[in-house]
């Protein structure tokens, strides 16, 4: 398993930098978010056809948003509830992108879900956009999540680690499509936020880069 400063691969493609955000990092983030979530608020998600709430909340930043519904999954250029565009993705958030990702491109989306005490997400894969080129940035703050990923299909082995406040985690190469989920979040374990729980933000790239992008 490789260590050090390019974070710790935990299966190929799947790469694990802890505690890459500072503290004082982390807080300006939170304030990013917080506005954010002023001008986009947190929504409750819902399984498509069975209408089923999903236990966290969700809002999005950038040109495109994830949202569930009854209709499906999708990505859409407006929240569901205002119907207005969401806001831009933060500096700090796209400043780690460009750290991690190994791409030029910028990422379109990013879906910042809020776990209270409880909410966990089920095992599944990342598969709605229309490019699997570019990784899959994940960024941790507050509550540590155990936080569980395994292969392409959903009945390969697994492996369990926990995601504390700062972590970020790449989903890339042959790990893009891999199953991932969060089992359970542990209370108290961070004093980031101030009520207690996680937020964690995706940062994705939905479609493929303009041609003629440098690479
Ligand atoms: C997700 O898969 O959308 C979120 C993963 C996480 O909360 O770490
Ligand atoms: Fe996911």
């Amino acid at each position: 398993m490789a260590a050090g400063p390019k974070g710790v691969a935990v299966r190929p493609g799947a790469v694990h930098h802890p505690r890459l955000l500072d503290a004082a990092a982390q807080r300006a983030l939170v304030e990013d978010l917080r506005a954010a979530a002023s001008a986009a608020p947190f929504f409750t998600p819902r399984m498509p056809r069975s209408g089923k709430p999903f236990s966290v909340r969700m809002t999005n930043c950038g040109p495109l948003g994830w949202v569930s519904d009854v209709a499906g999954y999708r990505y859409q250029p407006h929240h569901p509830e205002t119907g207005r565009p969401w806001p831009p993705i933060p500096a700090a958030a796209l400043e780690v992108w460009h750290a991690v990702s190994g791409r030029p491109e910028p990422p379109e989306a990013c879906l910042v879900n809020f776990y209270a005490p409880g909410a966990r997400m089920g095992l599944h894969q990342d598969r709605d956009e229309e490019t699997f080129d570019a990784p899959v940035v994940s960024v941790s703050l507050g509550d540590t999540a155990v936080f569980r990923i395994g292969g392409t299909s959903r009945n390969d082995p697994t492996t369990s680690l926990k995601l504390a406040s700062g972590d970020v985690f790449v989903f890339g190469g042959e790990a893009r499509l891999a199953f991932h989920g969060i089992d359970r979040v542990l209370a108290g374990s961070s004093t980031l936020l101030e009520k207690g729980g996680r937020l964690n933000l995706t940062l994705r790239r939905v479609t493929p880069p303009p041609v003629g992008a440098s690479a």
